[in-house]
């Protein structure tokens, strides 16, 4: 079945030459574009792209007219927790009064009060809001999604969490990824014999979760109050053995040796990355490691936010997620990250569309099917309502400007009238 778009005003992030993987320093603010254009989808891909004036004859089964508007490829979203029970705003009232976020977490909120909700929750009720979240950031454009475990911290709800996740691949054209967190946070019942429940994820969990497929990655919350580096190192390592490269949670509450611990397993990234100096900047610049920065988890939790612009200027790249979580970013809407990204890491509005785009499928190696407009490419692509341009998107900051999702060369929502 084949689905063209045409009279596309601009269309966005095309790649005709050499495949690009991902963009860093300079090359960040390279924002490939076509003007007045056609894009055509057949089987699920990207089958030819182009001006208006080579569009094919084509006896194509769909025919959307893209007038005024705009297509990206979809977000990818390569940072996220949304399967979990429940809400925390309660939470969210105590900061405003005043308390902080690891004050919060060691009186048994935060991670652990999730935990506890998530251990009384199904299956079937997990997996049932987790897609009624996935369906939301689809509506918002998002087109791959990595989802982590971490609200389970024992077997059997680390097991339940990313059996969801296996089961949410089935129902969607979403590209998904899972990330096995059991290093979350430390259960309150090992407060003191950290070493035990080290243990139980090494000895128990991990096997237990590849025997069944369940996970791409695996992570740790390396960080003050929550794993050490020397825990870090041990967890990454035990991963590696059952396949499992790095994608860790670094460097956001302190300078914790996140950054080079997670470089030094070879992470496929490092990601929160708001406490960081020239050391973290120059351990990064020497590896394959994506740094990977979640500006509205610093908005809603008013920490500093990751020194983009030092990062970008002295040569890195950037990938910018959402953070989807009940604690810290209630969030996955990517248009909203993308407009902190401009107004506070001080990115152009081309850096920050690259960094969700082709630099978040490299952070979930999948920039040769996902992350810009290239023939053979999986077809995930929004259409915009008409704008004027593209630094219009995170702009606008309050709007959902993404009019048309296609997902697989299929269009899965739409508001676009007639
Ligand atoms: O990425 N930092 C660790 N984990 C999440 C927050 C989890 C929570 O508070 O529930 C994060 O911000
Ligand atoms: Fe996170």
């Amino acid at each position: 079945m084949q689905l063209l778009i045409k009279n596309i005003a601009l269309l966005v992030q095309v790649e005709q030459g050499a495949p690009v993987h991902s963009l860093a320093g300079k090359n960040m603010q390279q924002l490939p574009v076509l003007e007045n254009a056609f894009l055509l989808m057949e089987n699920g891909r990207i089958t030819d792209f182009g001006p208006m004036e080579t569009c094919p004859l084509v006896q194509a089964a769909q025919v959307l007219d893209a007038t005024g508007k705009m297509v990206f490829p979809c977000w990818c979203d390569s940072h996220t927790h949304l399967v979990y029970a429940g809400s925390r705003e309660q939470e969210f009232v105590y900061r405003i009064k005043g308390m902080t976020y690891e004050e919060i977490a060691r009186q048994g909120g935060g991670i652990l009060n999730s935990a506890q909700l998530l251990q009384q929750t199904t299956e079937e009720v997990l997996f049932d809001s987790a897609m009624e979240r996935l369906a939301e950031i689809t509506r918002y454009g998002t087109g791959a999604v990595e989802i982590k475990s971490g609200y389970g911290l024992s077997l059997d709800s680390e097991l339940k969490i990313l059996r969801v996740i296996k089961e949410m691949k089935k129902h969607t054209d979403v590209e998904i990824k899972a990330t096995f967190l059991g290093a979350h946070a430390i259960p309150q019942q090992y407060k003191t014999n950290r070493q035990a429940y080290i243990s139980e994820i090494i000895q128990h969990m991990l096997p237990a979760i590849t025997r069944e497929g369940l996970a791409d990655y695996i992570d740790v919350f390396c960080d003050t109050g929550f794993y050490t580096v020397e825990e870090t190192s041990e967890i990454l390592q035990a991963g590696a053995l059952f396949g499992l490269k790095g994608k860790i949670h670094a460097n956001e509450l302190a300078v914790s040796g996140g950054v080079q611990v997670g470089v030094q397993h070879g992470a496929v990234s490092v990601d929160h990355l708001e406490q960081i100096g020239q050391q973290e900047i120059d351990c990064l610049l020497n590896s394959q490691t994506m740094p990977t920065l979640l500006p509205g988890t610093a908005f809603f939790l008013n920490i500093p936010y990751a020194p983009a612009r030092q990062m970008i200027d002295a040569g890195l790249p950037v990938c910018l997620a959402s953070d989807y979580n009940p604690g810290s970013t209630p969030s996955g809407r990517m248009a909203f990250v993308l407009s902190l990204a401009c107004l506070k890491l001080q990115m152009l509005p081309e850096e920050a569309i690259n960094a969700a785009t082709i630099n978040g499928a490299r952070a979930m190696e999948l920039q040769q099917t996902h992350g810009s407009i290239c023939r053979g490419k999986v077809a995930n692509v929004f259409i915009t309502k008409p704008m004027p341009s593209v630094a219009f998107l995170p702009y606008a900051f309050g709007s959902n400007l993404v009019e048309t999702v296609i997902l697989k060369g299929k269009v899965v929502h739409t508001t676009a009238k007639g």
